[in-house]
Protein backbone atom coordinates (compact mmCIF):
# COMPACT_ATOMS: atom_id res chain seq x y z
CA UNK A 1 0.00 0.00 0.00
CA UNK A 2 1.10 3.44 -1.06
CA UNK A 3 0.13 6.77 0.21
CA UNK A 4 -1.84 9.00 -1.99
CA UNK A 5 -3.80 12.49 -1.78
CA UNK A 6 -7.28 12.24 -3.51
CA UNK A 7 -7.36 15.35 -5.40
CA UNK A 8 -10.16 16.30 -8.67
CA UNK A 9 -8.53 15.90 -11.80
CA UNK A 10 -7.99 19.73 -12.98
CA UNK A 11 -6.15 20.70 -9.80
CA UNK A 12 -3.91 17.11 -10.63
CA UNK A 13 -1.08 18.76 -12.37
CA UNK A 14 -0.75 21.82 -10.25
CA UNK A 15 -0.07 19.75 -6.90
CA UNK A 16 2.21 17.52 -8.45
CA UNK A 17 3.91 20.14 -9.58
CA UNK A 18 4.32 21.83 -6.47
CA UNK A 19 4.34 18.02 -4.42
CA UNK A 20 7.63 17.70 -6.53
CA UNK A 21 9.32 20.89 -5.81
CA UNK A 22 8.61 20.48 -2.41
CA UNK A 23 10.10 16.70 -2.27
CA UNK A 24 7.01 15.00 -1.09
CA UNK A 25 5.76 13.48 -4.98
CA UNK A 26 6.53 9.62 -4.54
CA UNK A 27 7.59 9.52 -8.50
CA UNK A 28 8.37 5.44 -8.06
CA UNK A 29 4.14 5.16 -8.14
CA UNK A 30 2.12 6.01 -11.08
CA UNK A 31 -1.07 8.08 -10.90
CA UNK A 32 -3.83 6.24 -10.75
CA UNK A 33 -7.47 7.63 -12.02
CA UNK A 34 -10.32 6.87 -9.68
CA UNK A 35 -13.96 5.50 -11.24
CA UNK A 36 -15.07 8.77 -9.68
CA UNK A 37 -12.76 11.16 -11.96
CA UNK A 38 -10.46 11.93 -9.26
CA UNK A 39 -7.21 11.47 -9.06
CA UNK A 40 -4.64 9.63 -6.65
CA UNK A 41 -1.27 11.37 -6.65
CA UNK A 42 1.27 9.33 -4.80
CA UNK A 43 2.72 10.92 -1.90
CA UNK A 44 6.05 10.37 0.82
CA UNK A 45 4.95 9.58 4.15
CA UNK A 46 6.71 12.47 5.68
CA UNK A 47 3.28 14.10 3.57
CA UNK A 48 0.83 11.54 4.61
CA UNK A 49 1.82 12.29 8.26
CA UNK A 50 2.48 16.06 8.27
CA UNK A 51 -0.75 17.03 5.63
CA UNK A 52 0.52 20.63 5.36
CA UNK A 53 -2.45 21.04 3.10
CA UNK A 54 -4.83 19.41 4.75
CA UNK A 55 -6.02 17.11 1.75
CA UNK A 56 -7.62 14.11 1.51
CA UNK A 57 -4.89 11.06 2.18
CA UNK A 58 -5.58 7.69 1.46
CA UNK A 59 -3.61 4.53 1.24
CA UNK A 60 -3.42 2.47 -2.00
CA UNK A 61 -2.40 0.00 -4.21
CA UNK A 62 -0.66 1.88 -6.94
CA UNK A 63 1.58 0.24 -9.96
CA UNK A 64 5.57 0.91 -9.51
CA UNK A 65 7.09 2.58 -12.56
CA UNK A 66 8.44 -0.26 -13.39
CA UNK A 67 10.56 1.21 -16.53
CA UNK A 68 12.65 3.84 -16.08
CA UNK A 69 10.13 6.55 -17.62
CA UNK A 70 11.61 7.59 -20.95
CA UNK A 71 13.19 10.73 -21.09
CA UNK A 72 10.20 13.26 -21.09
CA UNK A 73 9.92 16.32 -23.37
CA UNK A 74 9.56 19.45 -20.91
CA UNK A 75 5.63 20.23 -20.94
CA UNK A 76 3.25 22.82 -18.62
CA UNK A 77 -0.49 21.88 -18.30
CA UNK A 78 -2.23 25.19 -18.84
CA UNK A 79 -6.26 23.42 -17.77
CA UNK A 80 -7.25 21.17 -20.02
CA UNK A 81 -4.36 22.27 -22.79
CA UNK A 82 -0.23 20.67 -22.60
CA UNK A 83 2.24 22.67 -24.10
CA UNK A 84 5.42 20.90 -25.05
CA UNK A 85 8.26 23.56 -24.39
CA UNK A 86 11.08 22.52 -27.38
CA UNK A 87 11.23 20.56 -30.29
CA UNK A 88 13.81 17.64 -30.15
CA UNK A 89 14.60 15.51 -33.41
CA UNK A 90 13.43 12.33 -34.12
CA UNK A 91 11.12 12.72 -31.11
CA UNK A 92 7.49 10.91 -31.73
CA UNK A 93 5.05 13.46 -29.80
CA UNK A 94 2.39 11.19 -30.50
CA UNK A 95 4.08 8.15 -28.10
CA UNK A 96 4.57 11.00 -25.63
CA UNK A 97 0.82 12.77 -26.38
CA UNK A 98 -0.28 9.21 -25.75
CA UNK A 99 1.49 8.48 -22.51
CA UNK A 100 0.60 11.79 -20.95
CA UNK A 101 -3.01 11.57 -21.73
CA UNK A 102 -2.73 8.17 -20.28
CA UNK A 103 -2.06 9.59 -17.01
CA UNK A 104 -4.22 13.17 -17.69
CA UNK A 105 -6.97 12.31 -18.95
CA UNK A 106 -8.59 15.34 -18.76
CA UNK A 107 -6.14 16.62 -21.32
CA UNK A 108 -7.64 17.66 -24.43
CA UNK A 109 -5.01 19.68 -26.72
CA UNK A 110 -1.55 19.12 -27.01
CA UNK A 111 0.48 22.22 -28.52
CA UNK A 112 4.19 22.51 -29.22
CA UNK A 113 6.25 25.66 -28.92
CA UNK A 114 7.97 26.99 -31.57
CA UNK A 115 9.90 30.01 -30.83
CA UNK A 116 10.23 32.58 -27.79
CA UNK A 117 7.82 34.63 -26.19
CA UNK A 118 7.21 37.26 -28.80
CA UNK A 119 5.62 41.00 -28.22
CA UNK A 120 5.07 42.94 -25.59
CA UNK A 121 2.48 40.49 -24.95
CA UNK A 122 4.79 37.52 -24.03
CA UNK A 123 3.05 35.10 -25.42
CA UNK A 124 4.61 31.81 -27.40
CA UNK A 125 4.37 30.88 -30.86
CA UNK A 126 2.27 27.35 -30.91
CA UNK A 127 2.13 24.62 -33.22
CA UNK A 128 -0.94 22.75 -32.64
CA UNK A 129 -0.09 18.92 -32.31
CA UNK A 130 -3.32 16.95 -31.57
CA UNK A 131 -6.72 17.67 -30.12
CA UNK A 132 -9.01 20.73 -30.99
CA UNK A 133 -7.50 24.04 -31.83
CA UNK A 134 -8.80 25.98 -28.50
CA UNK A 135 -6.71 28.05 -27.13
CA UNK A 136 -8.89 28.91 -24.08
CA UNK A 137 -9.28 27.21 -21.23
CA UNK A 138 -9.45 27.82 -16.95
CA UNK A 139 -6.43 27.10 -15.00
CA UNK A 140 -6.93 26.33 -11.01
CA UNK A 141 -4.32 27.06 -9.07
CA UNK A 142 -3.88 27.77 -5.40
CA UNK A 143 -7.80 27.33 -5.16
CA UNK A 144 -8.22 29.91 -7.84
CA UNK A 145 -9.82 29.77 -11.55
CA UNK A 146 -8.11 31.87 -14.48
CA UNK A 147 -9.23 32.01 -18.01
CA UNK A 148 -6.34 31.90 -19.70
CA UNK A 149 -5.63 31.97 -23.31
CA UNK A 150 -2.55 30.38 -24.45
CA UNK A 151 -2.06 31.78 -27.80
CA UNK A 152 -2.99 35.33 -26.68
CA UNK A 153 -2.22 35.87 -23.10
CA UNK A 154 0.78 35.36 -20.96
CA UNK A 155 0.49 32.53 -18.50
CA UNK A 156 3.40 30.70 -16.58
CA UNK A 157 2.04 27.48 -14.35
CA UNK A 158 5.18 26.96 -12.47
CA UNK A 159 4.69 30.32 -10.59
CA UNK A 160 2.09 28.97 -8.02
CA UNK A 161 4.25 28.71 -5.37
CA UNK A 162 6.09 31.72 -5.97
CA UNK A 163 2.25 33.78 -6.05
CA UNK A 164 1.42 32.13 -2.81
CA UNK A 165 4.81 33.17 -1.32
CA UNK A 166 4.09 36.77 -2.56
CA UNK A 167 1.06 37.07 -1.19
CA UNK A 168 2.05 35.33 2.39
CA UNK A 169 4.20 38.84 2.86
CA UNK A 170 1.37 41.20 2.23
CA UNK A 171 -1.00 42.72 5.18
CA UNK A 172 -4.37 43.02 5.06
CA UNK A 173 -5.29 46.45 3.92
CA UNK A 174 -2.23 47.17 1.76
CA UNK A 175 -2.66 49.47 -1.55
CA UNK A 176 -0.63 46.63 -4.05
CA UNK A 177 0.15 47.35 -8.00
CA UNK A 178 0.47 45.23 -10.11
CA UNK A 179 2.16 46.63 -12.79
CA UNK A 180 2.67 44.11 -15.48
CA UNK A 181 -0.83 41.83 -14.16
CA UNK A 182 -1.74 39.24 -17.32
CA UNK A 183 -4.81 37.66 -16.87
CA UNK A 184 -4.33 38.47 -12.33
CA UNK A 185 -3.00 35.27 -11.10
CA UNK A 186 -0.82 37.19 -8.48
CA UNK A 187 -3.52 40.35 -8.04
CA UNK A 188 -6.07 37.24 -7.46
CA UNK A 189 -3.97 35.02 -5.57
CA UNK A 190 -3.10 38.39 -3.00
CA UNK A 191 -6.87 39.85 -3.07
CA UNK A 192 -8.27 36.89 -2.31
CA UNK A 193 -6.24 35.63 0.42
CA UNK A 194 -4.69 39.03 2.03
CA UNK A 195 -7.65 40.92 1.71
CA UNK A 196 -5.29 43.78 -0.16
CA UNK A 197 -6.96 46.57 -2.40
CA UNK A 198 -4.67 45.80 -5.50
CA UNK A 199 -4.23 47.44 -9.10
CA UNK A 200 -3.78 45.54 -11.67
CA UNK A 201 -2.06 47.11 -15.20
CA UNK A 202 -1.80 45.47 -18.71
CA UNK A 203 -0.42 46.82 -21.71
CA UNK A 204 -2.43 43.87 -23.62
CA UNK A 205 -5.87 44.30 -24.41
CA UNK A 206 -7.05 40.47 -24.20
CA UNK A 207 -5.27 39.88 -20.79
CA UNK A 208 -7.75 42.47 -19.32
CA UNK A 209 -10.63 41.18 -20.58
CA UNK A 210 -9.73 38.00 -18.82
CA UNK A 211 -8.64 39.33 -15.77
CA UNK A 212 -12.01 40.87 -15.44
CA UNK A 213 -13.44 37.77 -15.87
CA UNK A 214 -11.34 36.19 -13.68
CA UNK A 215 -11.93 39.00 -11.08
CA UNK A 216 -15.50 38.37 -11.36
CA UNK A 217 -15.05 34.30 -11.12
CA UNK A 218 -13.07 34.44 -7.79
CA UNK A 219 -15.35 36.85 -6.32
CA UNK A 220 -12.70 39.47 -5.38
CA UNK A 221 -14.50 42.25 -7.79
CA UNK A 222 -14.29 45.24 -4.42
CA UNK A 223 -10.72 44.63 -4.11
CA UNK A 224 -9.36 44.59 -7.57
CA UNK A 225 -9.52 47.99 -10.45
CA UNK A 226 -8.48 46.77 -13.72
CA UNK A 227 -6.57 49.12 -16.31
CA UNK A 228 -5.66 48.35 -19.81
CA UNK A 229 -2.99 50.79 -19.53
CA UNK A 230 1.12 50.92 -20.39
CA UNK A 231 2.91 50.82 -17.15
CA UNK A 232 4.84 54.16 -17.95
CA UNK A 233 1.82 55.89 -18.80
CA UNK A 234 -0.17 54.82 -15.90
CA UNK A 235 -0.67 57.90 -13.26
CA UNK A 236 -2.98 56.95 -10.57
CA UNK A 237 -3.32 59.84 -8.15
CA UNK A 238 -2.74 57.04 -5.02
CA UNK A 239 0.57 55.50 -3.95
CA UNK A 240 1.86 52.02 -2.76
CA UNK A 241 3.03 49.67 0.18
CA UNK A 242 4.01 47.47 -2.41
CA UNK A 243 4.55 47.41 -6.31
CA UNK A 244 5.11 43.91 -8.47
CA UNK A 245 6.99 43.90 -11.25
CA UNK A 246 6.73 40.62 -13.30
CA UNK A 247 8.31 41.47 -16.61
CA UNK A 248 11.42 39.75 -16.21
CA UNK A 249 13.52 40.74 -19.14
CA UNK A 250 12.61 44.73 -19.01
CA UNK A 251 11.13 45.39 -15.36
CA UNK A 252 13.98 47.43 -15.32
CA UNK A 253 13.02 49.64 -17.87
CA UNK A 254 10.26 50.81 -16.01
CA UNK A 255 11.80 50.72 -12.45
CA UNK A 256 11.78 54.97 -11.66
CA UNK A 257 8.26 55.02 -12.67
CA UNK A 258 7.35 52.57 -10.01
CA UNK A 259 9.11 53.65 -7.47
CA UNK A 260 7.60 56.81 -7.87
CA UNK A 261 4.20 55.60 -7.19
CA UNK A 262 5.71 54.05 -3.79
CA UNK A 263 4.85 55.25 -0.84
CA UNK A 264 7.88 55.36 2.14
CA UNK A 265 8.77 51.91 3.88
CA UNK A 266 6.61 50.38 0.73
CA UNK A 267 8.38 46.91 -1.38
CA UNK A 268 9.05 46.39 -4.38
CA UNK A 269 9.47 42.85 -6.30
CA UNK A 270 11.40 43.17 -9.68
CA UNK A 271 11.57 39.94 -11.56
CA UNK A 272 14.68 39.47 -13.52
CA UNK A 273 16.07 36.99 -15.62
CA UNK A 274 19.53 36.31 -15.16
CA UNK A 275 21.50 34.88 -18.08
CA UNK A 276 24.50 33.16 -19.09
CA UNK A 277 26.51 36.32 -17.60
CA UNK A 278 25.30 35.60 -14.47
CA UNK A 279 24.46 39.16 -13.69
CA UNK A 280 23.34 40.66 -10.53
CA UNK A 281 20.97 43.53 -10.50
CA UNK A 282 21.57 44.68 -6.85
CA UNK A 283 23.43 47.73 -7.93
CA UNK A 284 22.05 48.94 -10.82
CA UNK A 285 18.31 48.98 -8.40
CA UNK A 286 20.46 51.13 -5.91
CA UNK A 287 21.73 53.34 -8.18
CA UNK A 288 18.03 53.94 -9.75
CA UNK A 289 17.22 54.73 -5.77
CA UNK A 290 19.78 57.31 -5.36
CA UNK A 291 19.03 58.88 -8.73
CA UNK A 292 15.42 59.64 -7.18
CA UNK A 293 17.09 60.61 -3.67
CA UNK A 294 15.69 57.43 -1.99
CA UNK A 295 17.54 54.86 -0.44
CA UNK A 296 16.64 51.34 0.40
CA UNK A 297 18.24 47.55 1.07
CA UNK A 298 17.80 44.92 -1.61
CA UNK A 299 17.52 41.41 -1.36
CA UNK A 300 17.69 38.50 -3.69
CA UNK A 301 15.53 35.05 -4.24
CA UNK A 302 16.11 32.75 -6.71
CA UNK A 303 12.42 32.06 -8.14
CA UNK A 304 12.76 29.17 -10.85
CA UNK A 305 15.00 27.83 -13.91
CA UNK A 306 13.05 29.08 -17.06
CA UNK A 307 14.93 27.56 -19.67
CA UNK A 308 18.33 25.93 -19.14
CA UNK A 309 21.16 28.48 -18.22
CA UNK A 310 18.34 30.95 -17.52
CA UNK A 311 16.94 31.91 -14.25
CA UNK A 312 14.02 34.16 -13.00
CA UNK A 313 15.06 35.55 -9.60
CA UNK A 314 12.94 38.26 -7.13
CA UNK A 315 14.53 40.97 -6.03
CA UNK A 316 12.86 42.26 -3.29
CA UNK A 317 13.72 46.25 -3.01
CA UNK A 318 12.76 47.55 0.99
CA UNK A 319 12.35 51.20 0.38
CA UNK A 320 13.47 53.43 3.70
C1 LIG B 1 5.78 38.06 -17.87
S1 LIG B 1 4.10 38.52 -18.11
C2 LIG B 1 3.50 38.47 -16.45
C3 LIG B 1 2.01 38.36 -16.34
C4 LIG B 1 1.49 38.02 -14.93
N1 LIG B 1 2.08 38.84 -13.92
C5 LIG B 1 1.68 36.56 -14.63
O1 LIG B 1 2.41 36.21 -13.71
O2 LIG B 1 1.06 35.74 -15.33
C6 LIG B 1 4.26 40.22 -18.44
C7 LIG B 1 2.98 40.95 -18.74
O3 LIG B 1 3.31 42.33 -18.90
C8 LIG B 1 2.54 42.89 -19.93
N2 LIG B 1 3.29 44.07 -20.41
C9 LIG B 1 4.40 44.11 -21.17
N3 LIG B 1 4.82 45.38 -21.32
C10 LIG B 1 3.96 46.17 -20.61
C11 LIG B 1 3.88 47.56 -20.36
N4 LIG B 1 4.74 48.41 -20.88
N5 LIG B 1 2.89 48.01 -19.57
C12 LIG B 1 1.97 47.15 -19.03
N6 LIG B 1 2.00 45.82 -19.25
C13 LIG B 1 2.98 45.33 -20.02
C14 LIG B 1 2.35 41.78 -20.94
O4 LIG B 1 1.19 41.98 -21.71
C15 LIG B 1 2.26 40.54 -20.02
O5 LIG B 1 0.93 40.24 -19.70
Amino acid sequence: MVYAVRIPKREAETLRSWLKENGFYAGEFQPKITEQGEVLLPVKRDFAVSNPLGLEVVEVKLLRNLVKPQPKLPFDVIGNICIFKQGKRGVRYVDEIRRLKSIYNFLEAFYLKVGILEGVERVPPLKLLAGPDRALTIHIENGLKFYVDVKRTYFNPRLATERRRVSELVKNGEQVLDMFAGVGPFSITIAKYTGAVVDAVDINPYSIMLLKKNIEINGVKRLINAYNSDASNFSPEKRYDRVLMNLPFNALTYLKKAITLCKRNSVLHIYLAQRRDKKDYTQDILATLRGLQREGNVTKTRVLEYAPRLLIERYDTQLD
